[in-house]
Formats: C-alpha cells, structure tokens, sequence
C-alpha cells in the first residue's frame, strides 16, 4: 500500500503530514518514504528461492547517500556508472565486492579508481574499452575481474530515448562478439571473465522480454562453459516498469520466479539492476502553487527540479496535499523555466489556487538526480521521512553554491 495517503484531506508521507515538512523546508523538495524503498527492495531481495542472487541497486535513479547506506544495510548491492557513483557508494560505506560498474564511455580515471578498490566486476561494453582496462590492470599491477555486457537485439522499454537492447542502441557487444572477447579475455594476464551482463531499457512491462534476455545469458554462458571458464555471475539488468497512473504491473517476484525457470539449471548467481522499480513511487516533489494566470497554474517547481515531463512527455500525477479544498478545474501546470517545454501537465484536472502546495507523485528515480541549476536556479533539498519522523538528506543549495566554482570574480 501506499505511504503516500491522505488523512482528514492531509497528505500525509508514512505518520508525517507533508504540510509539517513544507514549514520547516519550503518548496520545491524531494520527499522520500523510507518504508517504501525498503519494502520495495526486499520485494526483490526476499523473492529468490532457487538461485542465489544480488540486487545492484541502480545508483543513478537516485544517487542521495542517506538512500544508499539504507540499501546497504539490507544487503543491497550497487550498480554504477561514473567515478562519482562509486565515490557516492563508498561514502555510503558499500562493500566494493557488491559493486559493478558499468557505462559505455569510463574514462582511464574511472576504470583505475574501480581498479584500486577492488569492485566485483567492470561490465565491459566494447573491444576497445576492455583493452583499455586491461592495459590499466596491467600497469596497477593486478588482476581485474570483468563482465561482458552483451546486446541481446530486443527492442524494449518505454520511451524511445530509454530503450538499450537493439541492436543499433549504442549500448554492450554485439552477441557474435561475445566468444571473440571471451577468448581474448581468457588468454589475458591481467583480465578475469566472471560474469555475463545484459540490460534492454527501462520501464519495461513485459516479462517476455527479460525472460528473452535470460534465454540468451543462458545460451552464451553455455558457450563460454565450453571454452573453460566457470563463471559466476549472470546479470540481466534492470528495467522493469512501475505504473504512473495507479494501473498494474508487473512484481519482482514474477521477474524473478521466471529467472529462476529459465537458469535453474545454472549454478552462477543472478544478478539484477532495479533503480525505478525501487525508488520511483518512494518520492514525491512538493511544490507551491506561485500564481494563477488563465488556465495556468504557475508552480515553484521547473524542467531544472524534475525534467521527465518535458523530456521523455512523462505523465506524472499532481495532488493537492489538502484534499477537498478548492473545486477541481482544467491546468496546464507549468514551472518557472524559460522555454515552452516547461509544462508538468496539460488539461489537468486539479483543484487548486494561488498559494496551494501540490505534490508531483513518483518522482523518486530520475528525479532529483536529472535535476540541473539551469535559469541558476538552487537545486530542491531531499527529505527522508521514517515512521514520524523526517529528517533533511541533502539541503537546499543557497546562492553560494551557485556560483562556488566561479572564478575571478573580483569586479
Ligand atoms: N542498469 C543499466 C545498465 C541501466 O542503464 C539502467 C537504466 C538501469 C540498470 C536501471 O533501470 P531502471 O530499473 O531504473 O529502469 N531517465 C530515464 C530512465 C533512464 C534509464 C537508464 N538506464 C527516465 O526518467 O525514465
């Protein structure tokens, strides 16, 4: 069930009215549940019977340290994708043996830094990238344990800009390339194959697709079994979907069960990367309703705060946090920002006036992490609500912040 929920016409988060955050920090913020990123994680974490596995959350849905090390706590592993993910993860106290980096472009910066701590694996996405972190093994003087993130050609996901699996997405090796760089890997004196990785989008509904994917790591790995090498993890990404408008959709728990069909017969534990299947319907964004100006509703909360509305046409949910108050009417809500995309909903039903807080629902993953200072606009504060309590995870950035890495700014 929801953490998000009204009671007496106040939204509340878990035992905390929302209004009680907005005195103390204003609009726009990030509001998490942490009941719900917990629930949501063990929803996966407790559906393995047969196989063993390890969820990597994935970091860049929501990257807020606080988040991570409660993750951690639960046994979560980590999936990443840049040099300052890992830096997030570490600071989170993160055992690097529970993560694995991947990205198609890690700089020779990037690879090293994963290198020296010892993470479980680089999901290696191309010939050339792999030769390079070969090269920085050899000269660090170690063994690196690698993953062949492979493109099973399966055209899904939501939205064009979030699909990764076709063949002509820029992502992973091509299946014939696989045996080619598993060979070369095997000779190598510096590289370990220890695992096969694939990932086909994001919002993705349909099981068939990753059962699919799964069909596929289970023929490649058979393969790579016949060149002599025992490996120990197969990862079949993340992706799954979660409904927006209160529709279903799939359970990890089917995800997993249907893994499970598919590779009973593997030994190599099963790796997933959930990011918005965890932390997507966690978050809310609160935002204040500025002015009123025909059918707009003008709101403190722009493309820089949550840019999925004007990027992908993503239709969030918006809600008074007092019920009741106001009849409802047709909005377009817009933001601050200065360009047309800056709408967060067209004919959008809602009652609401000047003055009213709204709540931008399922903005937990790719919210506050896509948010930019664009207009030089602060970056919104994140709350971390438990049971009654809540607590502020990462402040609201003042003026200072704007322009810290400024320089010569005497006039
Ligand atoms: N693993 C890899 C290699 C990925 O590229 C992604 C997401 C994930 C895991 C996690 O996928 P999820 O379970 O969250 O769907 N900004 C877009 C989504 C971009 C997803 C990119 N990759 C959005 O707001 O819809």
């Amino acid at each position: 069930m929801s953490k998000f929920i009204y009671k007496d016409n106040i939204l509340f988060c878990e035992n905390v009215a929302v209004t009680d955050i907005v005195k103390e920090v204003g609009t726009p913020a990030y509001v998490y549940s942490k009941k719900t990123l917990l629930d949501n994680f063990e929803s996966y974490s407790n559906a393995f019977e047969k196989n063993d596995g390890l969820v990597c959350f994935s970091v860049k849905s929501l990257s807020n340290i606080s988040v991570l090390r409660l993750l951690k706590y639960k046994g979560s592993g980590f999936d990443i994708v840049s040099g300052g993910e890992l830096e997030r993860v570490l600071a989170a106290g993160v055992d690097p043996k529970k993560i694995i980096f991947t990205g198609i472009a890690k700089s020779n910066e990037e690879i090293i830094q994963g290198i020296r701590k010892n993470i479980l694996s680089f999901n290696i996405e191309s010939e050339a990238e792999m030769l390079r972190i070969e090269k920085l093994a050899t000269d660090e003087n170690k063994i690196v344990d690698v993953a062949i993130r492979f493109n099973p050609e399966i055209d899904s996901g939501g939205h064009e800009y979030i699909k990764t699996g076709r063949k002509k997405d820029k992502f992973g090796v091509l299946l014939e390339g696989v045996i080619n760089l598993s060979k070369y890997i095997l000779s190598s004196s510096s590289l370990n194959l220890i695992g096969l990785s694939c990932h086909i989008g994001s919002q993705i509904f349909e099981l068939n697709d990753f059962e699919e994917s799964a069909k596929y790591i289970k023929k490649l790995a058979k393969e790579i079994n016949k060149l002599g090498i025992e490996l120990k993890f197969l990862d079949v990404g993340g992706g799954l979907g979660i409904s927006y408008n209160d529709s279903n959709f799939p359970s990890p728990s089917n995800l997993i069960k249907d893994l499970e069909n598919i590779l009973s017969d593997r030994n190599e534990k099963i790796i997933l990367e959930p990011g918005r299947s965890i932390s997507g319907d966690a978050g809310i964004l609160l935002t204040s309703v500025e002015y009123v100006k025909d059918d707009y509703l003008i709101i403190d909360a722009g493309m820089n705060d949550l840019i999925r509305p004007a990027l992908y046409d993503a239709k969030h949910q918006i809600i008074n946090v007092e019920k009741n108050k106001v009849p409802a009417k047709e909005w377009t809500i817009v933001g601050p920002i200065c360009e047309s995309s800056d709408v967060m909903a067209k004919n959008y039903s809602l009652g609401a006036s000047g003055g009213s807080i709204l709540a931008i629902k399922t903005t937990g993953a790719y919210g506050h992490v896509m948010s930019s200072n664009y207009n030089s606009r602060r970056k919104p504060p994140e709350i971390l609500v438990d049971d009654d309590k809540f607590e502020i995870i990462r402040k609201r950035e003042t003026y200072e912040d704007l322009i810290r890495h400024e320089v010569n700014l005497g006039s």
